[in-house]
């Protein structure tokens, strides 16, 4: 149902200019290279990659904090990828941002409460309504009891509570869209999994979307609906997330999770086998597959002379590999 869709991205892409040495021209980094999504209201993504494959550019250029070289991008029914201001004051509102690292996010001179008082005067929330917004968003995060904490300043606080904290405020307009950029990986292990339930409450008691981007496929398991992989600039698989452990199609989302750890003791020690190499260069991608060069199952002639389209070998499970190329 068409209606049900909040987020569509279509064949976007986001290149950044390199400088120019005299008359030569440097190039582009391919930052995001073509990619295709949908978000459903009330459905949890997580978009998983190593550091550099163009998750955190997704993002800001969906947020328009980045320009898009090409593609749509579509927000309720809204096209947003014009950067026009109005267009994006009105995206800001339903989408709250968590960023990676909760201090760097809070402003150090300002207490608890008016960080979250800032975006209600920013957006014109009657004055009325602050204090009862403020108290209920510091409540459903659990920065209690709340007079403990409204006059504190981020320095005052543990990264977790940071984290709370800044989870508040992306709560605070009511959006209808959160949006989560490796939001524990800067945190102590052992608070990684109370923010991640946290926001996994949040999202049911609330109906909201949440798009969630880690390296650490392991954190997946007990957090989203769907996993989308993105490789290289490109998302090279999208399926949902029993069928990504279960069932892993293209041999980059094998390699990563075997890369995690497993708890089993008898299998400590076992040989893993993660394919060699690094991800290539966003500025000269390889012709054909951007993971040929590491793949173990590279089929030559094909896989690195021609870009898999995507494929879909079981319904609503997608991938970006030529052998799941159907006969036809
Ligand atoms: N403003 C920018 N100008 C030039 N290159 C950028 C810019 N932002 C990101 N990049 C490059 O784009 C690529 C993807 O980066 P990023 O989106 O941060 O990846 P990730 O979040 O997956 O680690 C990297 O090669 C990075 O250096
Ligand atoms: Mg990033």
């Amino acid at each position: 149902m068409q209606d049900s869709i909040l987020l569509s991205v279509n064949d976007l892409h986001t290149w950044f200019e390199l400088k120019r040495w005299g008359f030569l021209r440097a190039g582009f980094v391919r930052a995001v290279d073509g990619v295709t999504f949908q978000l459903k209201r009330g459905e949890a993504i997580t978009i998983v990659g190593e550091s550099g494959s163009g998750k955190t550019t997704l993002l800001r250029t969906i947020l328009g904090l980045a320009r898009p070289t090409a593609g749509e991008i579509t927000f309720a029914g809204r096209r947003v990828d014009g950067q026009k201001a109005e267009d994006l004051a009105w995206l800001r509102s339903q989408v709250g941002f968590v960023q990676q690292d909760p201090y760097g996010a809070l402003a150090p001179f300002m207490t608890a409460n008016r960080i979250l008082k800032e975006p209600l005067a920013i957006n014109k929330v009657n004055e009325d309504e602050h204090e009862q917004r403020i108290r209920g968003v510091m409540d459903e995060v659990r920065l209690i009891p709340v007079d403990d904490f409204l006059n504190k300043f981020p320095h005052m606080l543990s990264g977790g509570q940071q984290q709370r904290l800044v989870i508040a405020r992306a709560m605070i307009l009511h959006p209808r869209l959160i949006v989560a950029d490796e939001p524990v990986s800067m945190l102590d292990a052992s608070v990684r999994v109370e923010i991640l339930e946290l926001m996994r409450n949040i999202q049911h008691t609330h109906n909201l979307s949440v798009m969630y981007i880690t390296h650490d496929l392991s954190s997946v398991r007990y957090f989203s609906e769907c996993v989308f992989v993105m490789y290289a600039a490109k998302m090279v698989e999208k399926t949902d997330v029993r069928e990504v452990v279960r069932n892993p199609l293209h041999p980059y989302t094998q390699a990563l999770l075997t890369a995690i750890p497993d708890p089993d003791p008898e299998n400590a020690g076992r040989f893993r086998d993660i394919p060699p190499g690094e991800p290539p260069s966003l500025i000269d991608p390889p012709k054909g597959c951007r993971f040929h060069p590491r793949c173990p199952h590279i089929i030559k002639g094909i896989c690195d002379a021609e870009e898999p389209p995507e494929f879909q070998p079981a319904p609503g499970h997608f991938v970006q590999c030529w052998l799941y190329k159907q006969e036809s």
